[in-house]
């Protein structure tokens, strides 16, 4: 039975219809990095969601890893996002922009003044980035040896993400999720064996390796009011190379407390061992991650069934379920568990990059979300 998966939740003060949220999708189709009439169709396609999480935008031209992903930096991306939440609102939808900073998985050639990526630190790892091979084409390239952050430089990345908070704001989103999941720059300051800072930023201390992730959530909070921000997380994950930390747990219950204490909207984990990483340990590890009494929710996402986050939901181990790949190939997601259809699978072949093919041609198959023409 899927049914509680069905059933409204208050998100701090912004009513979803259903637990069932889409989770952030990084879908390379923008060319310009500005959404455009496709970006909106997409999203206008899913907006039966109970929330939209967007693929993550960039929130500098430092912040970029990847060819063709739609920024929140510059004018022309806000009125481009506009219309995409203005798709998505006109068809009953709520909507967060996703704010990604993708620290050392970069390469110079996609950097502002072909410099080094940065991250917490200056040794270099087995990243990738997306970005043009030596013949002109896309691809996988190897990521640029990175450098460190000064502690003096935190103070304007911060800038950047509450900049970007503003701009999600200018351009119509009900709220912004911060991407700290998956080895991009929060992960790098996170995992005490990565981060060999001395500094208060380092990874020694659990105080020192929260501090550069709350000081973001801080300035973001203040632009937005912290009803509207929610965090993903991945702990335990290796995506990306990154290493196994044993102060993962330490580090990870401690950020759930300082962001249930900020009563921030929500807390997003992404559970990857469908990629890499111990999903038993991520599941055991939900309850610390839900402090008592605390008001922020509890999302989940990674290889989710229906039925598995009906369960998960039932027993109050968490509010909200994301769904990512689902969602490319079922744009009518919640109307179709309404009525207990079978799902469609997703085509992998055209999960980035690429035009509307494997994009806005997954077909509704339920009346009530026609696709917009
Ligand atoms: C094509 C694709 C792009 C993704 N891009 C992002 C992204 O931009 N940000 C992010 O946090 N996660 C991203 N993810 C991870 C998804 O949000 C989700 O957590 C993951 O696919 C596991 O959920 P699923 O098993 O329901 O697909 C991406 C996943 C896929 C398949």
């Amino acid at each position: 039975m899927t049914d509680v998966l069905l059933t409204p939740f208050d998100l701090r003060g912004l009513p979803l219809p259903t637990r069932v949220v889409m989770a952030p999708m990084t879908r390379a189709r923008a060319v310009r990095e500005v959404p455009d009439d496709l970006t909106a169709r997409y999203y206008a396609q899913r907006a039966g969601a109970g929330l939209i999480v967007t693929e993550g935008a960039p929130v500098s031209r430092e912040g970029v890893g990847y060819l063709f992903t739609p920024g929140l930096h510059t004018d022309e991306q806000v009125t481009g996002w506009r219309h995409v939440t203005d798709a998505v609102r006109d068809r009953g939808g709520r909507v967060f922009a996703q704010l990604w900073h993708v620290g050392p998985a970069s390469h110079v050639s996609l950097q502002p003044g072909g410099r080094a990526p940065v991250s917490s630190t200056d040794r270099a790892r087995a990243d990738t980035a997306f970005a043009r091979l030596p013949d002109g084409t896309p691809g996988r390239v190897p990521a640029s040896a990175p450098r460190a952050l000064r502690a003096d430089e935190v103070a304007r990345v911060a800038a950047d993400f509450a900049a970007a908070a503003t701009n999600a704001d200018a351009a119509g989103f009900h709220g912004v999720e911060l991407h700290a999941a998956t080895q991009y720059l929060f992960e790098q300051f996170l995992n005490s064996r990565v981060n060999d800072r001395p500094d208060r930023y380092g990874g020694r201390t659990l105080a020192d390796r929260l501090r550069f992730t709350l000081e973001v959530v801080d300035a973001v909070v203040e632009r937005l009011g912290a009803h509207r921000v929610g965090v993903r997380v991945s702990p335990f994950s290796t995506v990306g190379n990154m290493p196994e930390d044993d102060k993962a747990e330490e580090t990870y219950r401690a950020l759930a407390a300082e962001l249930a204490a900020r009563d921030l909207a929500y807390l997003h984990v992404h559970d990857t061992s469908g990629f890499g990483g111990d999903g038993d340990r991520v599941r055991a590890l939900l309850p610390a991650l839900r402090p008592e009494g605390g008001r922020t929710a509890l999302v989940l996402a990674g290889g989710l069934t229906p039925t598995g986050a009906a369960d998960l939901i039932g027993a109050g181990l968490i509010d909200l379920a994301a769904f990512g790949r689902p969602y490319i190939a079922n744009p009518d997601l919640v109307q179709r568990l309404r009525a207990g259809l079978p799902l469609a699978e997703a085509d992998p072949a055209t999960f980035f990059g690429g035009d509307a093919t494997g994009y806005v041609d997954y077909p509704a198959v339920t009346g009530a979300a026609r696709h917009p023409a």
